[in-house]
């Protein structure tokens, strides 16, 4: 077993049964509101906290140059097996620090982080907004979604605010170019009243 990253608290238990869900989510039904903002020339694309990997699935057929990074090999391990076709490079590395990929001087053209942001705490957020700033290339695009509601048993997760995000976006010369709440597409987390922050970020 992996060593336990802070935020990933609940991920490997509940493993096989979120790979199973999972597999299910079309990428186009939760990212309809940011498809126009994805570059339709080829593009390196990094997937932080990517789960099994479904952005980054989607990122590479439609021809992307993708990395994807996740820290919990319950997750990192089926998401590799579901898209071995694809040429995706995985890595387990983590939130705040990303040492490994920072090592390698690497910049994106679009950084996606679904659902990961709010399962750092304050200290942790604020590390790592200048470490995405610092991967991200000249024309670059930061997505985002932060996750509102009910927490489910057994994570590490935080009522992550858009105007605090915004800020520390802005210390690193981040301008907003998306800001939109929503419910959640699933019908049984919506029904939990779970909803979402869609942000989005360039130079
Ligand atoms: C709700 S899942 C989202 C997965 C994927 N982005 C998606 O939308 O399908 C949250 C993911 O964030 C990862 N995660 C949690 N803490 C992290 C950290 N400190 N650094 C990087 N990833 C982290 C978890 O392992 C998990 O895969």
């Amino acid at each position: 077993m992996s060593t336990r990253i802070s935020g990933t608290e609940g991920y490997a238990e509940e493993a096989r049964f979120l790979v199973e869900r999972w597999k299910n989510i079309s990428f186009e039904s939760q990212h309809q509101i940011v498809l126009d903002l994805i570059p339709t020339v080829t593009s390196k694309v990094l997937d932080i906290g990517s789960g099994i990997g479904t952005d980054a699935a989607a990122f590479f057929a439609m021809g992307h140059q993708v990395v994807a990074v996740e820290p919990t090999e319950e997750l990192r391990t089926p998401g590799i097996e579901l898209h071995m076709e694809y040429g995706i490079e995985w890595l387990d590395d983590s939130l705040p620090d990303l040492s490994i990929l920072r090592a390698r001087k690497e910049a994106f053209d679009v950084i996606m982080l679904t659902a990961v942001w709010m399962h750092l705490d304050e200290v942790q957020r604020c590390r790592a907004m200048p470490v995405i700033a610092s991967l991200l290339s000249a024309a670059g695009i930061i997505i985002m979604s932060l996750r509102h509601g009910p927490v489910p048993n057994g994570r590490r997760m935080f009522e992550v605010t858009a105007a605090e995000t915004i800020e520390l976006a802005a210390l690193q010369g981040l301008q907003l170019v998306l800001n939109i709440r929503t419910q959640s597409v699933s019908i049984e987390n919506r029904i939990a009243g779970v909803s979402w922050t869609r942000l989005a970020f360039r130079r």
